[in-house]
Parts: C-alpha cells; sequence; structure tokens
C-alpha cells in the first residue's frame, strides 16, 4: 500500500488560511483493484444549533458548524457527495433547523440527511420529513449501496406517554444522562423493510448504513447504545464489506465486529467525554478505539471536527478533520481485518494538549 498525495488546496486568497488548514485529499492507492471504484465523500455531524430567543441563537454552536461547511468547502477534488449524521438542532425546533438548514446551504455539493434524537423527539420527525429528508432510505453510488436509518426511535409507550408538553418529551431525551429517558431503536418496521431493501444485493455489493446512534451497545446510560443493534447487524453479517458510519457519540470510536467495520464521526458543536470516565458503571467501549486526547478547554473548537471518507474497493478510510488538534485517519487495514489508525496505536506519539504553547 502506498499513499498517493493528490489534488491540493483551493485558492482562498488568504495565505494565513492555507498555512493554518492545508486541506488535501489523500488517496490510499491499491494495487490490482479498479481505481474508477474510488471515491470520498464528506461528512458533518452533531451541530446541536440552539436558539436562545428570536434570531439569536449559541455562537459557539454556529461557528463549529460554519467552520466545517467553510472547510469542506476547500476540499479538492470534490468528494462525490456529502451527509450530515443528525443533531442539526438541539431542542428541535424548526428556527434551529431552519437555521442549521440555512449554514448548511453554502456547503457546495449534493448533502443527505440522518435524524438525531435532538431533531425528532419535539415533533417525532414531521418538520423534519416534510422539509428536509425522508426518515430513513436508502441510494447507490458507483457500486456501494448506502442504507440511511432512523435509529433513535424507541417504545410506543415512552414515546406517546401523557407528556406535559412535547418540549418535556425533547428534554427527557436531549440529557446525556437522564434516568427518564429510553434507550433508542431502529424498530420492526424499519428492520422488515430494511430486510427487503438488502435483499435485493449480493454478498459482494458493499454496503454502507449511516445510523445517528452506533449500532452496537457501548454505554446504556448514555444511550451510547441500540437496542436492537443486533438485529441490524444480522442483517448485514451477509455482506463482505459492511459499514456502519454513526455519530451522536461525539468522539472518535471504532470497532470491528465480524464483517462490519463501525466508525463513529465527531461533532462540530462539543465533544462528550469517554464513558470510562464514569468508572462508576461499567462501559463497552470498543477495545480496538485508541481515544482522543482530552479536550483543551482553552481552545473551543478543540475535540470537535468533521471528516472526509475514501471508499476504496468498498471499505472505508475515515479522515477526521480537528480543529486545534492533529488531525487523525482511521483506516481498515486488509492485514488484520480490522480499522486501525496507525499513528495513535503507540500512545507516547499522542500530543498532549500542552504542546499548544
Ligand atoms: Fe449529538
Ligand atoms: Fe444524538
Amino acid at each position: 500500500m502506498s499513499m498517493n498525495r493528490r489534488g491540493f488546496l483551493k485558492t482562498t486568497g488568504a495565505g494565513l488560511m492555507a498555512a493554518a488548514f492545508p486541506i488535501s485529499l489523500v488517496k490510499l492507492a491499491f494495487g490490482g483493484q479498479d481505481p474508477s471504484r474510488d471515491f470520498t465523500f464528506g461528512y458533518i455531524s452533531d451541530a446541536h444549533i440552539q436558539q436562545i430567543k428570536g434570531t439569536q441563537f449559541v455562537r459557539n454552536w454556529d461557528m463549529g458548524l460554519i467552520r466545517a461547511v467553510r472547510e469542506a468547502n476547500l476540499l479538492s477534488p470534490r468528494p462525490d457527495f456529502f451527509m450530515f449524521g443528525g443533531d442539526l438542532a438541539q431542542l428541535g425546533k424548526k428556527e434551529e433547523l431552519d437555521h442549521g438548514l440555512e449554514i448548511m446551504s453554502s456547503l457546495r455539493g449534493k448533502v443527505r440527511y440522518v435524524i438525531g434524537e435532538h431533531d425528532y423527539y419535539l415533533d417525532l420527525g414531521q418538520y423534519w420529513e416534510d422539509k428536509i429528508s425522508p426518515l430513513y432510505y436508502s441510494f447507490d453510488h458507483k457500486g456501494v449501496h448506502f442504507v440511511v436509518l432512523n435509529s433513535i426511535l424507541t417504545d410506543d409507550s415512552w414515546t406517546h406517554k401523557k407528556w406535559p408538553s412535547p418540549m418535556d418529551r425533547m428534554l427527557a431525551m436531549a440529557r446525556l444522562d437522564n434516568p427518564n429517558g429510553s434507550p433508542f431503536m431502529v424498530g420492526d418496521e424499519q428492520l422488515a423493510w430494511l430486510k427487503k431493501d438488502l435483499a435485493k444485493f449480493d454478498r459482494n455489493t458493499p454496503v454502507v448504513v449511516f445510523s445517528h446512534s452506533p449500532i452496537q451497545k457501548i454505554f446504556k446510560p448514555w444511550n451510547f447504545w441500540t437496542q436492537d443493534a443486533e438485529k441490524v447487524q444480522a442483517l448485514l453479517k451477509p455482506f463482505e464489506k459492511s459499514t456502519v458510519i454513526y455519530g451522536h457519540v461525539h468522539q472518535i470510536q471504532y470497532n470491528q465486529i465480524g464483517n462490519i467495520t463501525f466508525h463513529a464521526v465527531m461533532a462540530t458543536a462539543w465533544p462528550w467525554p469517554y464513558p470510562e470516565s464514569y468508572s462508576q458503571l461499567a462501559s463497552c467501549l470498543p477495545k480496538i478505539t485508541v481515544p482522543m486526547n482530552r479536550a483543551d478547554p482553552f481552545f473551543e473548537r478543540d475535540a470537535t471536527g468533521w471528516q472526509f471518507v475514501d471508499m476504496q474497493n468498498g471499505k472505508t478510510a475515515m479522515h477526521y478533520q480537528l480543529p486545534d488538534n492533529k488531525n487523525r485517519t482511521v483506516a481498515f487495514d486488509a492485514a488484520t481485518g480490522k480499522p486501525q489508525d496507525v499513528k495513535y496505536q503507540d500512545f507516547s506519539r499522542r500530543i498532549p494538549p500542552q504542546t499548544h504553547f
């Protein structure tokens, strides 16, 4: 495997910007494979746009999304398309979704959307469906089958219980560690749809699933969890190359379960701590994940970010773009059969935040 530097920076007219953010699309060349099938797409997630009142929104969350869009617009060659991974809004309000969409509208290229719980639990996805995107769907691109799931559903008895108001329901789901929340699930209706959708493809077709919550069980008290994850995994099992890319956890995670590769994406808003920091309860952070540095509070964008994804011969390489930190790439390694961040396997090479000074 050789590294091939291709494409480079768009002229921004600002040398400073170029120095601060040299965006290059680094392609991994695979001998003997069909390079015409290789492509990249961009991924932005968890913006959490939050209204204060009227036209006032939380500046920090706005700036995270604005920065990701600006940086993504500098990518050259252009990614084939973009995904937004959910939690565009903080409390599901029309004003928040509209403001988030307005920022996203300056992103150059086709954008598709995954719904998050912060977008859903105020009006149960009504505005999202009317204005932004279906809640679940699939599409095909250059021989890869992509599936978007709504993985943040929960029991009807919880969703439809007598809440004082829809906002009370939203607030119950919006808090990270609220004991009155409810575990996420994909649900039987969508599982039946997924089974039918995948039946059209043979086992050699690469499949990529986009979800908001992890389609694996990592830490239930914070809902880093999907209750029926194993049922989705069972449907993906026959496919030799399958990948699940999820948001929601606001941190780098990766895993391999059988043939299924898992990648988490970064938030543009804020980082969550790793569950293991809450040592009172056992967590199942995938053992192969090398955690990120602890966020440096002196840098408001540290431990936030966005990413672009290389699809090479149906396998994914996740390029994390991390403002105020070193970018990272987690790529599937055919030799070990799992995704790896080779540079960061060696803990002594990780960068403590103090290196900023
Ligand atoms: Fe989020
Ligand atoms: Fe979320």
